[in-house]
């Protein structure tokens, strides 16, 4: 079975994606600063929640170590207006995160791996292993 795992497990794209992928056959991580029991409920067994930060290094490679995720899709983000507004705070989420989420990615990334985006989305990890849709 394809794991996924989604940065910004809680957020609006995710509600949507987590629900595709699980569709898809996907088992779906969810990695977020913040939870939704309510959610993670909804969703069932085949969804796990963890509590990290991409701006985190050592969070974000436990995380990514421990899941062993197929694929990684990168949604966690602090969005307009908190960003712009705090730009301080959005660098270490928006940029370094997002950073840390390639390296977190690297050690998956076999044989024909990559790292797309989709639509403003990171996607990476292992097409010979994932589902290539
Ligand atoms: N919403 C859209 O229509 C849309 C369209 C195209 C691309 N995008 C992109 O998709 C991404 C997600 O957008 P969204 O609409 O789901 O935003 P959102 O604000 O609904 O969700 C972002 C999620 O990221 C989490 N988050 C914030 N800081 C984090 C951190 N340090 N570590 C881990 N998680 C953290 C938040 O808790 C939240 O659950 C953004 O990069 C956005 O630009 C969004």
């Amino acid at each position: 079975m394809t794991r996924s795992l989604i940065t910004g497990g809680f957020g609006f794209i995710s509600s949507y994606l987590t629900p595709l992928l699980l569709q898809a056959g996907h088992e779906v991580i969810l990695l977020d600063i913040t939870s939704n029991e309510g959610m993670l409920a909804q969703l069932g067994d085949e969804v796990k929640a963890v509590r990290a930060s991409v701006a985190d290094w050592a969070q974000l490679a436990a995380a990514v170590r421990d899941t062993r995720p197929d694929i990684i899709f990168h949604a966690g983000a602090l969005l307009p207006p908190a960003s712009e507004d705090y730009p301080q705070a959005a660098f270490p989420v928006n940029i370094e995160g997002s950073y840390n989420v390639l390296e977190a990615a690297a050690p998956l990334r076999c044989g024909t791996g990559r790292v797309r985006q989709q639509r403003g989305l990171l996607r990476a990890g292992c097409p010979s292993r994932a589902c290539a849709q």
